[in-house]
């Protein structure tokens, strides 16, 4: 059976997982960093616990705490369905079971909702929509998309992909996105257009294999930057 989510549904990760699927080192670490999508992950509240600088943008920032929590509750039962129904399509090596991951995801969420009203006066969660991000150009160092580029290629175009890469680099002077594969664990049929595209524009694109893997055969992100950048 195939995996289909209504929507595209508020899911977080924790901030170990951020640093393995993209490989960010301590020096990594001491960028300016823009999380695209980080919807109820937990990696910015763990950046700034540890002083550490990082703003993330998503739709559901519109919400208050109370009806991002409703949505989590409601979207959860219906994911873990899933992911049970679709057990073989995922890796169950560090996560050893469908209730671990539940526990794992809820208690990222839960620490996300800790920190959401303070990051949001402090301009950490801002509302925002890819492929247009409310940003000076070359604001931020290092700009990253977990679980949302690439991974919605049922239901975003190849065009929408373009216009939001390209945007993430006028912003970052480096992007990295994970995974490269869909919600099926297909490898998106766009990301090598997109390396494609990026490298005749005089940039660097390259898949790198990563210490990072839940959904079969997901353990590959994308890097570009600017070659003169590095
Ligand atoms: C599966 S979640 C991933 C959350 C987080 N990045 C992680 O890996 O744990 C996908 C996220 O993409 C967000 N999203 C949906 N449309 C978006 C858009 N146009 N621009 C940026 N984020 C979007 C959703 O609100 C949701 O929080």
């Amino acid at each position: 059976m195939a995996v289909r989510y209504d929507s595209i549904v508020p899911w977080g990760r924790t901030f170990e997982e951020y640093v393995d699927m993209f490989d960010l080192e301590e020096r990594d670490l001491e960028k300016s960093i823009l999380g695209c999508g980080d919807g109820p992950a937990c990696f910015n509240a763990a950046m700034h616990q540890k002083g550490k600088k990082a703003v993330s943008i998503d739709p559901i920032y519109k919400f208050t705490d109370e009806e991002i929590q409703r949505r989590i509750d409601e979207t959860y039962l219906k994911v873990m369905q899933q992911t049970r129904e679709n057990q073989e399509k995922f890796v169950w090596h560090n996560i050893k079971s469908v209730e671990e991951l539940g526990e794992i995801r809820m208690s990222a969420m839960k620490a996300f909702l800790m920190d959401y009203n303070a990051g949001k006066k402090e301009e950490r969660y801002l509302f925002a929509e890819l492929p247009s991000l409310p940003f000076q150009d070359k604001q931020f160092d290092l700009a990253l998309s977990s679980h949302f580029l690439f991974l919605y290629t049922d239901h975003l175009s190849l065009g929408f992909h373009i216009q939001s890469i390209d945007e993430m680099l006028r912003v970052a002077d480096e992007i990295r996105i994970f995974p490269l594969v869909d919600m099926n664990a297909n490898r998106s049929c766009y990301v090598d257009s997109v390396i494609t595209r990026y490298r005749s524009l005089g940039f660097s694109a390259h898949e790198i294999q990563v210490d990072y893997e839940f959904q079969k055969g997901g353990n590959k992100m994308l890097r570009i930057y600017k070659n003169d950048n590095k």
